[in-house]
């Protein structure tokens, strides 16, 4: 199967332009792809809320009922908050929507106010309740072929050691004890586009992009194109996000669209850095990347 093009439009990034689109914290991409076998549509995380997503969509003529699948970056509640939405709309067509993400979607993912109070960041809703809804789920820390050309990145490995920025999160054991959490769920999709490379979709990056993208180069075996999605770089020392420019540029990277967590300063450098090739995202942006 080869790809020949991709769109992606924002259904969610915490900038709305100058549209008349719905904005909050969060993000949503609309994924279309296009190869000799068809038309697939996806989704890259579902923004913060079912009233956003449905509005947006609705707005921009993208009709949910033909997605094939859901890729969750993360538990965060800013990707997770418009899931039902989406169900509702694929049962109203009589479909089982396939939802994938990792084991630990559903855990709370706790940080906690300067007067220690507690703030739940994870997924709105529970299993339970979500079940009602009947998503075909698939629950894995492996990385998914979802087409010969695009997968579900899965786990990402440490190649860079960013760590400390995950500092603060925290989740709960069975026995009520709150531990670090690492958020071992953040992760990417990527698509090969043919004759381009790669395009590599985050919603957070949380792992860190320079690592989402290295698993995305290891897994496919291609060099990655370009970027999309937030960067959370928010805390990042200057010299990380250089460091972290530097790899995009050795895998192959041209193009860095960003917006969500990526935050100012971050968003500075990327831009001196990958000049007319820098974008700063919003809601109803729209990305085409055609292969040669
Ligand atoms: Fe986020
Ligand atoms: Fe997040």
């Amino acid at each position: 199967m080869t790809v020949y093009r991709v769109d992606v439009c924002v259904l969610n990034d915490d900038y709305s332009g100058f549209t008349k689109l719905l904005s909050s914290h969060g993000l949503s991409l609309h994924v279309r792809i296009y190869s000799d076998n068809g038309i697939d549509n996806l989704l890259l995380d579902v923004g913060p809320s079912n009233r956003i997503i449905k509005y947006n969509s609705e707005l921009l003529g993208l009709d949910l009922s033909d997605v094939k699948a859901v890729v969750l970056s993360h538990r965060h509640y800013d990707h997770t908050g418009g899931l039902k939405h989406v169900l509702r709309v694929s049962n109203s067509v009589g479909k089982r929507l396939t939802v994938i993400a990792h084991p630990w979607i559903f855990k709370p993912s706790i940080t906690l106010s300067s007067d220690k109070q507690e703030f739940d960041k994870g997924m709105p809703y529970s299993y339970e309740e979500l079940i009602t809804l009947k998503p075909n789920l698939i629950l894995t820390k492996s990385s998914l072929r979802i087409s010969d050309s695009t997968y579900y990145l899965g786990e990402i490995g440490n190649y860079i050691d960013l760590s400390k920025y995950k500092e603060g999160f925290y989740t709960v054991l069975d026995d009520g004890e709150l531990v670090p959490d690492n958020l071992p769920d953040d992760t990417g999709l990527s698509v090969k586009v043919e004759g381009l490379g790669l395009i590599v979709l985050s919603g957070c990056s949380h792992s860190g992009i320079a690592n989402i993208v290295k698993q995305a180069s290891e897994t496919l075996k291609e060099n990655v194109y370009a970027v999309v999605g937030g960067l959370h770089m928010l805390k990042y020392s200057e010299d990380d996000i250089r460091e972290s420019i530097r790899i995009l540029k050795d895998l192959g990277v041209e193009s860095v669209y960003v917006g969500h967590c990526t935050g100012f300063k971050a968003e500075k450098i990327l831009s001196d850095e990958f000049r007319d090739k820098f974008y700063k995202i919003h809601t109803g942006f729209k990305i085409t990347f055609k292969g040669g």
